[in-house]
């Protein structure tokens, strides 16, 4: 029995609750993610302070474990964030700098591999072996289910989905390179665009420009879904577009790895049909093969933007049960 605590480091946030062994979270709290300029350190004080304030929560030996999901390239023995395109971390010993903080058992992986995980175990991926994730986010993270077993490569740093170029010198992305399919379909690439409308006072974005308040900075990601569900057709087609850019990168992914199940979290994902729906009919254009073969179904992660934070306790959890190479 006993609680765990899950912490998910985004780009934007930095999201922690205390998990029952359900993947029911029974506490939460968040901070914003101190930004990529500033040092490691303070970073890591954000992730204790969210930890802190959940142990507070509860009676302290009701907490077995402390997972971490973190958006970036996790080592293979998971002790280490080698690169990270969103955060400060540049090959951060983060096992060993939080262990020094916070005297509980820490296991840290990568934030989508965490949501993977979490989707298998209690969400809307239990009853497969094949699946791929697909959060987006600031980024697009990505993880890998065959034959029940998280991959991590080699190395640690499978299912970088989102730096897979699908423009030929296309968009500049964090990681340095050009094209990148997170610039084209993420939580980022939806707010730049409307932004980009918004700026050019086009009259298709009144409606964006009303709920911003005149200043294309005002405006989130949330509030594009709100405007599209409220009927706003320019929202809608923001929408579509990173759901048709979604659905190629997904038809590709299909021709190297053949999942029956994509699941899509993070924070866009609330759009649900509004983004889905293009990208199942742009993944059904897109699919090698199509009408011969077996087609993956597209779903929303049922554990919505808490897939990461319940997969990291998860994932803390079961390696104190099974101890090695857990998942
Ligand atoms: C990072 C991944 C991360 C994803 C989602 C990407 O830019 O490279 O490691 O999983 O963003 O946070
Ligand atoms: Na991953
Ligand atoms: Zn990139």
């Amino acid at each position: 029995g006993g609680l765990t605590v899950g912490v998910d480091i985004g780009g934007t946030k930095v999201s922690g609750g205390l998990v029952d062994e359900t993947g029911t979270i029974v506490g939460r709290t968040r901070r914003d993610t101190p930004h990529r300029s500033t040092a490691p350190s303070v970073v890591e004080d954000a992730i204790v302070s969210v930890v802190e304030e959940l142990l507070a929560q509860t009676e302290r030996d009701a907490v077995r474990a402390v997972g971490i999901g973190a958006a970036g390239f996790v080592s293979a023995d998971r002790s280490r964030v080698v690169f990270a395109p969103h955060l400060s971390w540049r090959d951060e010993p983060l096992r060993e700098s939080l262990s020094r903080r916070v005297h509980l058992p820490i296991t840290v992986d990568n934030d989508a591999n965490a949501a993977l995980w979490a989707e298998h175990r209690f969400g809307v991926a239990q009853d497969t072996s094949h699946a791929v994730m697909i959060t987006l986010g600031t980024g697009i993270g990505g993880a890998l289910l065959v034959d029940g077993v998280l991959m991590r490569g080699r190395y640690g740093i499978a299912g970088e989905f989102g730096h897979m170029q699908v423009v030929p010198s296309g968009l500049r992305c964090e990681c340095g390179n050009r094209g990148c399919w997170e610039q084209y379909s993420s939580g980022n690439a939806l707010v730049r665009e409307a932004r980009g409308l918004v700026g050019a006072r086009s009259p298709v974005a009144s409606d964006l420009l009303a709920r911003a308040d005149g200043d294309p900075a005002n405006l989130t990601g949330p509030m594009i879904t709100e405007a599209a569900r409220a009927g706003d057709r320019t929202s809608v087609e923001l929408l579509a577009e990173i759901g048709t850019w979604l659905g190629i990168g997904m038809a590709n992914l299909a021709a190297a790895i053949d999942p029956e199940v994509f699941v899509v979290g993070g924070g866009v994902s609330a759009a649900q049909d509004l983004l889905l729906g293009p990208a199942r009919e742009a993944f059904g254009r897109q699919l090698t093969g199509r009408g011969y073969r077996p087609q993956a179904r597209i779903e929303v992660a049922t554990l919505g933007p808490d897939a990461g934070l319940i997969g990291a306790a998860a994932l803390a959890s079961d390696s104190l049960d099974h101890p090695g190479p857990a998942g």
